[in-house]
């Protein structure tokens, strides 16, 4: 398959385009900077330049490389991760203008295959639930503290992606090489300064290399108008990801510090790691997609 990637940059982004190109497909890379074309053309991909938000020129780009199948992976965070709700303006506009773009284009191209990245944190940041939670209610939570706007947005994109025939991917937490929060987290760890935040709240994480995976499988076989779960097989509260991490390590037990401490100086952690309930069943993408997250 001829397949477009938009995000190509982004952390996911660059094991996707590998994967994609590992396993045969013609694989175009967007980027808005010519700096960048080097690191997807040593991902195996064709490099193209283009902004999302200038709809005219991401239909042509589009319309000229006629791919088979579009993937969005238009989120943008702070390198080291969200802190609080402002910091997610970027991502919000990319979400409500620039994905919608894309997917614009796609259509008008006649493109089939659309799959866009959205996370766990869509199903909104209820405090309780089930022990297992699948994708039959996909907005069963509520936004975080002045999360309203960031939230309705990436909903909205997924509703986007949807209507149009599209392949919603809801990745968990990221962790592995490459991963910028991830790569911070170790280096406090290994520094002991990587606090295990304690809290009610249960997560789904996602090795990366599970991501690009998933993501491939969802291009080549996912059902249309479909949300899946992209996360591992054993859902786990940051307190317990953090200690995980201080064995794998070598190091002693990290010390424990409230979640409502953390939100004194970084609300958006404390609600999303500290209380959220997220433990996400991965049943429906091991059906459909033949995928099954590596054991690690
Ligand atoms: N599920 C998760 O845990 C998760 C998910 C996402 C991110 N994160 C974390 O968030 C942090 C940032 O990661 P990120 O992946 O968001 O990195 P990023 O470097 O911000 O990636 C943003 C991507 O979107 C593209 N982009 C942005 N605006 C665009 C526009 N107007 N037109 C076309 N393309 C545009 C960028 O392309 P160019 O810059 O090449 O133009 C880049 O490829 C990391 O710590 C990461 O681990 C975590």
């Amino acid at each position: 398959m001829r397949v477009l990637v938009a995000g190509a940059t982004s952390v996911p982004g660059l094991p996707l385009l590998r994967e994609l190109h590992a396993r045969g497909h013609e694989v175009i890379g967007l980027t808005r900077s010519p700096s960048k074309t080097t690191e997807i053309s040593a991902a195996g991909a064709e490099p193209v330049v283009a902004d999302v938000f200038d709809s005219a020129q991401i239909d042509a780009v589009v319309a000229e490389f006629a791919p088979d199948a579009v993937v969005s992976l238009l989120t943008t965070l702070p390198k080291w991760g969200p802190k609080r709700p402002k910091d997610f303006e970027p991502a919000t506009k990319l979400w409500s203008i620039g994905a919608p773009n894309l997917v614009a284009a796609a259509q008008r191209a006649g493109v089939r295959r659309i799959v866009a990245e959205s996370v766990i944190f869509a199903y909104g940041y209820g405090t309780t639930g089930p022990a297992l939670m699948d994708e039959s209610d996909p907005y069963p939570g509520p936004p975080p503290p002045k999360g309203a706007g960031f939230l309705g947005a990436l909903r909205g994109m997924e509703q986007t992606v949807l209507s149009a025939g599209g392949i919603v991917l809801r990745y968990g937490v990221f962790y592995g090489p490459g991963v910028t929060h991830d790569d911070l987290f170790r280096r406090l760890a290994k520094w002991w300064a990587m606090p295990a935040m304690t809290g009610t709240g249960i997560l789904s994480w996602v090795h990366i290399d599970d991501v690009a995976r998933a993501t491939a499988d969802a291009v080549e076989c996912g059902r249309p108008g479909q949300i899946y779960n992209i996360v591992d097989d054993r859902p786990q509260s940051f307190g317990d990801y953090v200690r995980e991490l201080n064995k794998q390590l070598g190091w002693p037990r990290p010390w424990p510090i409230s979640h409502k401490l953390v939100g004194l100086v970084a609300s958006y952690p404390a609600a999303a790691f500290g209380r959220a309930w997220l433990p996400m069943s991965n049943a429906k993408a091991k059906a459909d997609l033949g995928w099954t997250p590596i054991p690690r």
